[in-house]
C-alpha cells in the first residue's frame, strides 16, 4: 500500500493542514426580529434560544453581537395583525417601528452590515407576498408597493436589500429606483433561488406571517427543480444584483454548488429556521450534539460554495468560536 489516505488524517495540526473548508463568524449574517414597544424580549415558542426583541433591547442584543465578531444582520419586523392591510402601507410608512429602528441601528452601529427584507408578507393582511385580487398573487402591480419599500429602507441606511418574494423582475425594478434616488451605493442580494419549502415553518410563527389562503407555489420554486434555479441566476445576474441567494441551505447544497460554479457572484445561502429547530428539538431529546452538528451543518453549506451564510446559529457559533 504506498496510498494510505489516513495519514492525512493523522493528527489533529495535520488534519487542521489539510482542512479545506472552515466557518469563520465574518461569513455569517444574524437574523433578528424587531417588535414595536420598550422592554420586550420574548423567545420564539417554536425556535428555542431565538428571541423577538424590542429596539432597546434589540441595540444591547447587536452591541453584545459585535463584541463578539458578528457584522453583518438582517432584521425582520414582526408586525401585530391590526397594523397589517391588503396593501401593506405601513411598509413605507417612515414613522412605523420598523424604519425607525433600522434608522437607530444605523446610527448606533454605523459600520455594522445592514440587512433587511423587501416583500409584502410582515406587513400584509392575506400573509401572502404580493397583492391578492381573486385569490391569485399580483405580479406587476405589487412592484410599485416594494419600491416604496425598498426606497424607504435605503433611506433608512440599510446596506443590503433582500428582495425576497420570488416573483419577476424585482432586482431590475428596484436597482433602476434606487440608482435614480441617489442610492446607487445601496446592495441587493436577491433571494434568487428560494423554495417553496416546509421549513419556513418557525419562521412564520416568529412573524405570525403564514399565508391566510393556500400556499406560495405560483411564486415560490418546486423543491424538485434545479434548472429553473440557471433561469433565476441569470435574471438576477443581468438585472444588477450583487449576491445570489439560495434558500433554504442544507436540502438545496447542489442547488448552491450549481449556482457557485455557473455565476462569479458571491452565493449566499439562507440556513432557515426550520433547520435551526431541527436541531434544537433533537439536542432537547438528547439524541444530537448540538456544537459538532451545527458546525457540521454550517461547514457543508460553506463547502457546497456558499460565500454568505444566513444563520440563527450566527451567536452560538461566534461564543464557541472566541
Ligand atoms: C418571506 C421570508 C420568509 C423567510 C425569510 N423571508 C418566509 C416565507 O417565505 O414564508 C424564511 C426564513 C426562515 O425560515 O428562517 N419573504
Amino acid at each position: 500500500m504506498n496510498r494510505r489516505p489516513r495519514r492525512n488524517r493523522k493528527s489533529q495540526a495535520i488534519r487542521n493542514m489539510v482542512e479545506e473548508t472552515s466557518v469563520s463568524v465574518k461569513d455569517l449574517i444574524f437574523p433578528m426580529f424587531l417588535i414595536e414597544g420598550q422592554g420586550k424580549k420574548i423567545e420564539v415558542n417554536s425556535m428555542p434560544g431565538i428571541f423577538r426583541f424590542s429596539i432597546d433591547a434589540l441595540l444591547k442584543e447587536i452591541e453584545s453581537c459585535m463584541k463578539l465578531g458578528i457584522e453583518a444582520i438582517d432584521v425582520f419586523p414582526a408586525y401585530p395583525e391590526q397594523l397589517k392591510n391588503a396593501t401593506a402601507t405601513e411598509s413605507y410608512n417612515p414613522d412605523t417601528f420598523y424604519l425607525k429602528g433600522l434608522r437607530e441601528i444605523k446610527k448606533e452601529f454605523p459600520e455594522i452590515c445592514l440587512m433587511s427584507d423587501v416583500a409584502m408578507d410582515p406587513y400584509s393582511s392575506d400573509g401572502h407576498d404580493g397583492l391578492v385580487k381573486d385569490g391569485k398573487i399580483l405580479n406587476d402591480e405589487t412592484l410599485e408597493i416594494l419600491g416604496k419599500m425598498a426606497l424607504a429602507q435605503a433611506e433608512a441606511g440599510v446596506d443590503i436589500l433582500g428582495p425576497s418574494d420570488m416573483m419577476d423582475g424585482r432586482v431590475g425594478y428596484i436597482r433602476q429606483l434606487l440608482d435614480e434616488n441617489g442610492f446607487s451605493e445601496t446592495s441587493i442580494m436577491s433571494y434568487t433561488a428560494k423554495y417553496a419549502s416546509a421549513f419556513y415553518g418557525p419562521f412564520r410563527d416568529a412573524l405570525d406571517s403564514a399565508p391566510k389562503f393556500g400556499d406560495k407555489k405560483t411564486y415560490q420554486m418546486n423543491p424538485s427543480n434545479s434548472r429553473e434555479a440557471l433561469i433565476e441566476g441569470e435574471l438576477d445576474l443581468m438585472e444588477g444584483a450583487d449576491f445570489l441567494m439560495v434558500k433554504p441551505a442544507l436540502a438545496y447544497l447542489d442547488i448552491i454548488q450549481l449556482l457557485n460554479t455557473t455565476y462569479p457572484l458571491p452565493i449566499a445561502a439562507y440556513n432557515v429556521s426550520g433547520e435551526y429547530s431541527m436541531l434544537k428539538a433533537s439536542v432537547e431529546k438528547g439524541w444530537l450534539e448540538n456544537d459538532r452538528a451545527m458546525i457540521e451543518m454550517l461547514t457543508s453549506i460553506k463547502r457546497a460554495g456558499a460565500k454568505v451564510i444566513l444563520s440563527y446559529f450566527a451567536k452560538e457559533f461566534a461564543l464557541l468560536k472566541r
